[in-house]
Formats: structure tokens, C-alpha cells, sequence
């Protein structure tokens, strides 16, 4: 479709233009809708609007497609490393040798955490959720890192140090809550292998790197790597309207993903399956729960709003979990279990007509869980992951010529105008 889309209002007819995108998606524009007709678009959700116009990832829910920079996400999830789609995703291009090196090196030069941030971290009260941790600790940033001279400095710099620090800090977090010494990072180490060593090694047991783990981090943190315009990453953008520092922008997106019908439905599969467990397995009861209209429940882990089909990511990540846990020669009965739930859900007359498909959290808490992550730090996996696209996207919206302050409106449904009551008459 291409042209203009006619609205008639009241007798008037009014001509709005069809933005069209490289892969066929659609829009009317709206941007004027309100000047020329005194309305505006009302759209709980999101649902029908498109925020932006955007050249990082590419998703057709219909027929369970990703691509990262046109790239399909199946060929980086076997070829690439986590920092070469990193690389990708906020420079458009894939690195050469050169470049790659390059920002291994800067990665290794930013690796280290002010050793001031400590202290927070043997603050917070015992039991806090690492999100909410994560997400405060990276607004701190800001107060240890001050702006730079140059606005390409500024930016380059902490797009680095976001990137090679989070890392650090999420492991840091999970030895401090353990009372552990803190592992710090190595120059000799790959950005995964570096995180599975600054987690796992202490001084009584070291860390022995498994490769095949390694591999396996690499391809669930490219899984998790961009997403377009969901939950996080809108919040990341309408925080980075305002022009505020990308520190606290990243911080908003942190905050965003850890609700459980977004990132924290990772530990929220897991705590379902374990609770069905409990139950004897009874994974009948769970779908007729979700089914039944009166009771909140859901099916942690399935469904989503733009796939309408079989989630790509988690295809990669079922896979990846028989590979991870033969090698490991583990055997979690709950993946046994999520497989017969996933079967009987996929063949149930709801999840047809709902097209409710396992997501990309479905199966990934069973290969953290067989990595000997915490099941409380599912979401710090996902949001570690995660940065790279929030900082491609936060990137593109400060460089976008259409660029606006995020602003809704609303539709109104309060009280008519009323007089103010004094406290005695009320
Ligand atoms: N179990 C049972 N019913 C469901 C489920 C589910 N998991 N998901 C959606 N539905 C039903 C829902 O009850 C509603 O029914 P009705 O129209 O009769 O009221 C209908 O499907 C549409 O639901 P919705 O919430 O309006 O649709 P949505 O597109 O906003 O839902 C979702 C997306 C992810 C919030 C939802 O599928 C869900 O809550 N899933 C469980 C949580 C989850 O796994 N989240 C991770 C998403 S993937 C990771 C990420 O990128 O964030």
C-alpha cells in the first residue's frame, strides 16, 4: 500500500500519508492527525502504533522472524560472538578483525568497577532482587563516571563502559550477597568467559572454563540482544527523550524488564514449573487455570504480543538446553516437565486459538539454572543481554531527525469541573 489513507469526519474528508518500510510493514501517519482534525489516536498498549522509524532489528510475528541489522538471528546465534552482535546492533556494520580487537581491548581497559560502589552493593538489605539492585546501581554510574569534554567521547566511553561494566557488576552483586570475595575480571578472558569465571571461581574451587558454556552464553545473550520497540527498550527511549544521561536511561530499561510479563518471566517459568512439580507434576491443572477466565493465571513463558507464531529465540534456546545439560550430564526434571506442558498446551483448542507459542523465556531459566546462575538473577541474564539493543536504539533516537520529547496524550474520564469543598463540609 501506498498513497494516502482518506478519513472522513463528520462530512469532512481528511488525507493522512502511508509510511512504508523496507520489508513491507505499513503505517498511516499520524503526526498531524490532531492539528487537522482536533483528535487524537487512542491505543492502549501500543498496539497499533509504530514510535519510530527504525533500522536496527526487523520481527515478523506472523511468521516468527528476527533479524539484527538484516541478519538473521538463527546465523548470528551459530557464527557470532555476543560482543560481534553487540558490535552490530550499535554500529550497523559487522567489525572487522581489527575493529573487534580493538574493542576487546576497550572492553578489558573499562572492565573494572569503582571500588567505592562496594560499599552499595553490602548495603542493600539481604533479599533485595537483583534487578532492582542492578537498575539503581546503574543510575550510580553517573555520580562515579562524570559527563566528558566531547559529546562523541561522552557517548563512546559510556556505551564502553555500560557494556564491559554491567557485566562486572552483575557478578560482583552475586559474590557480595554470597559473602564472597569479589573475582575481578581478566584481560585474558573473553567477555562470556570472563563473566563465568568473575561468578563462579573462588579461591578453594577455580573455575575450570568450558568452552561449550562459553558458547552457550554467547548464544543465549545474542538471543536476548535486541527485541525492536518492546516493554525496556520503549522505556529506554521515552526516558531518552528528555535528553537525560544514558546511564539513567539504561537504568529505566532495567526497571522495565524486570516485571514478570516482560524479562522476568524467566524466573517466573521457573518458579511455575517448580510449583507444578510440588504438585505432582500436574500440568493439566496449570492449563486449565490459564484457560479459566475468573482466575489471573497465566502460562509463564507463553505467548507474546508481536509473535503469533513459534517464538524464533526460544526454538534456539530448547535446542540449546538438551545440548547443555547432555554436556553437563544433568537432568533437570523440569525440563522433562516443561516439555509435556509445552506439548499439551501447543495441541489444547485455547492455545490454538490464542496462538499462544512458547517465548524466548520458556526455556531459558533450565540452561541458566544447569549454568548454576541463581534463579533470582534470570532477568540481570536477560538485561545483560539486552544493553547492546538499548543502547543501538537509544543511539538511533538521539540521531533521529524526527526526533521528539515522548509525550501522550490522553482521553479524559475524570470529574466534570467542581468547586473546591472545605475540610467542614465534607
Ligand atoms: N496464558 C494464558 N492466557 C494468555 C497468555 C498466557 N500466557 N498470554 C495471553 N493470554 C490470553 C489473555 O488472557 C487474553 O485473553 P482475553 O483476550 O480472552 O482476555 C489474550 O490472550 C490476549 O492477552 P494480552 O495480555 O492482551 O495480549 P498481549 O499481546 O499483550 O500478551 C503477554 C503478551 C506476553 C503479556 C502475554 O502473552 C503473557 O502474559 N504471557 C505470559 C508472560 C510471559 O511469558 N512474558 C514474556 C514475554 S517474551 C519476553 C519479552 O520479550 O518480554
Amino acid at each position: 500500500m501506498t498513497g494516502n489513507v482518506k478519513i472522513v469526519i463528520n462530512g469532512d474528508t481528511y488525507e493522512l500519508p502511508v509510511v512504508v518500510g523496507t520489508e513491507g510493514e505499513t503505517a498511516i501517519d499520524i503526526g498531524r492527525l490532531r492539528q487537522m482534525t482536533g483528535l487524537i489516536a487512542l491505543d492502549p498498549g501500543y498496539a497499533n502504533t509504530g514510535s519510530c522509524k527504525s533500522s536496527i532489528t526487523f520481527m515478523d510475528g506472523e511468521k516468527g522472524i528476527l533479524r539484527y541489522r538484516g541478519i538473521p538471528v538463527e546465523e548470528l546465534a551459530e557464527h557470532s560472538s555476543f560482543i560481534e552482535t553487540s558490535y552490530l546492533l550499535i554500529n550497523g556494520v559487522l567489525p572487522t578483525k581489527e575493529q573487534l580487537n580493538q574493542v576487546s581491548m576497550l572492553f578489558n581497559d573499562h572492565s573494572l568497577v569503582h571500588e567505592d560502589m562496594q560499599i552499595f552493593y553490602q548495603n542493600f538489605p539481604r533479599g533485595s532482587h537483583p534487578m532492582g539492585i542492578l537498575s539503581s546501581m546503574v543510575n550510580a554510574l553517573r555520580s562515579f563516571y562524570p559527563e566528558l569534554q566531547t559529546i562523541e567521547e561522552e557517548i563512546n566511553i559510556t556505551v564502553t563502559r555500560l557494556l564491559s561494566k554491567v557485566r562486572t557488576m552483575a557478578a560482583m552483586s552475586y559474590k557480595i550477597s554470597r559473602g564472597h570475595k569479589v573475582v575481578y575480571p581478566r584481560p585474558d578472558l573473553s567477555y562470556c568467559a570472563n563473566f563465568l569465571n568473575m561468578m563462579f571461581d573462588t579461591p578453594v574451587r577455580p573455575y575450570d572454563i568450558d568452552e561449550d558454556l562459553v558458547k552457550a552464553l554467547n548464544t543465549f545473550w545474542i538471543l536476548h540482544a535486541d527485541h525492536e520497540q518492546n516493554c525496556s527498550t520503549s522505556a529506554v527511549r521515552l526516558v531518552g527523550s528528555g535528553r537525560v544521561n544514558l546511564y539513567a536511561a539504561i537504568s529505566a530499561g532495567i526497571a522495565a524488564l524486570w516485571g514478570p510479563l516482560h524479562g522476568g518471566a524467566n524466573q517466573a517459568v521457573i518458579e511455575m514449573l517448580s510449583e507444578i512439580q510440588e504438585d505432582g507434576g500436574n500440568y493439566q491443572r496449570a492449563i486449565a487455570r490459564a484457560k479459566d477466565k475468573k482466575d489471573p493465571f497465566r502460562l509463564m513463558g507463553f505467548g507474546h504480543r508481536v509473535y503469533k507464531a513459534y517464538d524464533p529465540r526460544a526454538k534456539i534456546i530448547k535446542k540449546m538446553c538438551d545440548q547443555v545439560l547432555l554436556k553437563l550430564k544433568i537432568a533437570d526434571p523440569l525440563l522433562d516437565l516443561a516439555k509435556e506442558l509445552e506439548e499439551a498446551a501447543l495441541k489444547d483448542d485455547y492455545f490454538i486459538e490464542y496462538n499462544l507459542y512458547p517465548n524466548v523465556d520458556f526455556y531459558s531459566g533450565i540452561v541458566l539454572r544447569a549454568m548454576g546462575i541463581p534463579t533470582n538473577m534470570f532477568t540481570v541474564m536477560f538485561a545483560i543481554g539486552r544493553l547492546p539493543g538499548w543502547i543501538a536504539q537509544w543511539k538511533e533516537s538521539i540521531d533521529d531527525p524526527d526526533w521528539k520529547l515522548s509525550r501522550p496524550r490522553q482521553i479524559y474520564t475524570g470529574s466534570g469541573k467542581k468547586r473546591y469543598t472545605p475540610m467542614d463540609e465534607r
